[in-house]
């Protein structure tokens, strides 16, 4: 598969690391090596997943010409941190559509926000986050700007290209290290990054299987969602190949049903991470999705498995805004 027939700004200092966690896996007991594919060090903006999506979603907009850029999300966003730091890497200014209310001091992304002079709008959780943006890119315009607007995690089959690419490092490093991957797990929220992976698992390594760990919907939501995005990624890609949400594999019983609260074994995990590898991880995504990779790992699910890939998605600066949660 060639990606180099997209428009990309190659941001992403490629290929990020790959490390495997010994002392975790001996931890927790695993049968199967585990690593860990660190897309927290993708670096532009404090990185994250983000900007590798944005990567390609990001170059579209140079392609239009825009001059301003527009983007949703809540009020601790880790997309909204990364598109706003590409946009001021483009010379681009950037307006932030927060789904929230302003809380009485900046801390964690937020206040990353603020230090890079983005314009902020909070709307509460009641307001129309699309209809906000759209009025306004509407004002920009009549003012002689040429607004572009970035849906909600990049989550469209051109971002998901990122995950694609992500996932075909992971298999060339694996491969260099003579491991091979049965499995991957990864966090899914507005889905576009599993896509990214079922399309990339599907391409460079067919053995591979994916299982998302939810930290936002039930899991037929998000199988839902994963696979409109991974038919889309397959047509814009070229190839002939259509899947159903019955082929995606998502687990929403580590979440706590409400998204951006942390739970106990969540917080568990991002300790249990920390201590064994000094990797840090973080409460609203990668620490519920580590739980769920323990969980499952410890189910015996996957005890024929060589080796399994963990991607850090990045959402660590969320942590500072949350210090409440890990005092000792
Ligand atoms: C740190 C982190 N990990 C994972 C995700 C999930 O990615 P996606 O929204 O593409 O499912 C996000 C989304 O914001 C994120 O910030």
């Amino acid at each position: 598969m060639d990606l180099s027939s997209f428009p990309r700004l190659n941001l992403v200092p490629s290929p990020t690391p790959l490390e495997e966690l010994p002392r975790f896996a001996k931890a927790i007991s695993s049968k199967p090596r585990i690593f860990i594919k660190r897309d927290d060090a993708t670096t532009v903006g404090l990185g994250g997943n983000k900007v590798r999506k944005l990567d390609f979603a990001m170059a579209e907009a140079v392609q239009g010409e825009a001059d301003v850029i527009i983007t949703t999300a809540g009020v601790q966003s880790n997309h909204c941190r990364q598109t706003l730091a590409i946009a001021r890497r483009l010379g681009m200014d950037c307006h932030l559509v927060l789904t929230g209310d302003e809380p009485p001091v900046r801390q964690g992304n937020l206040l990353i926000f603020t230090i890079m002079g983005a314009n902020l709008h909070f709307i509460g959780s009641k307001d129309s986050p699309k209809d906000a943006m759209e009025s306004i890119a509407a004002k920009l315009r009549q003012r002689g700007y040429r607004p572009h607007v970035i849906p909600i995690g990049a989550s469209t089959p051109i971002g998901a290209l990122g995950y694609v690419e992500s996932t075909r490092e992971a298999v060339i490093q694996a491969k260099a290290l003579g491991v091979g991957f049965q499995h991957a797990f990864i966090t899914c929220g507005s889905a576009g990054t599993q896509a990214g992976v079922e399309v990339g698992a599907r391409t460079f390594d067919r053995p591979m299987t994916v299982s998302g760990i939810s930290v936002l919907y039930d899991a037929e939501t998000q199988k839902s969602a994963v696979s409109d995005i991974t038919n889309g990624t397959f047509e814009l890609l070229g190839m002939d190949q259509q899947i159903s949400p019955g082929d995606i594999t998502v687990y929403d019983q580590y979440y706590g049903g409400v998204y951006g609260v942390p739970t106990t074994a969540g917080n568990d995990a991002i300790r249990l991470l920390a201590r064994t590898e000094g990797i840090v991880t973080d409460p609203v995504y990668t620490g519920k999705a580590l739980s769920g990779m323990i969980d499952l790992l410890q189910s015996g699910a996957y005890d024929d498995a060589e080796a399994v890939l963990f991607f850090h998605t990045g959402g660590v600066p969320a942590i500072f805004a949350m210090a409440e949660h890990f005092q000792e």
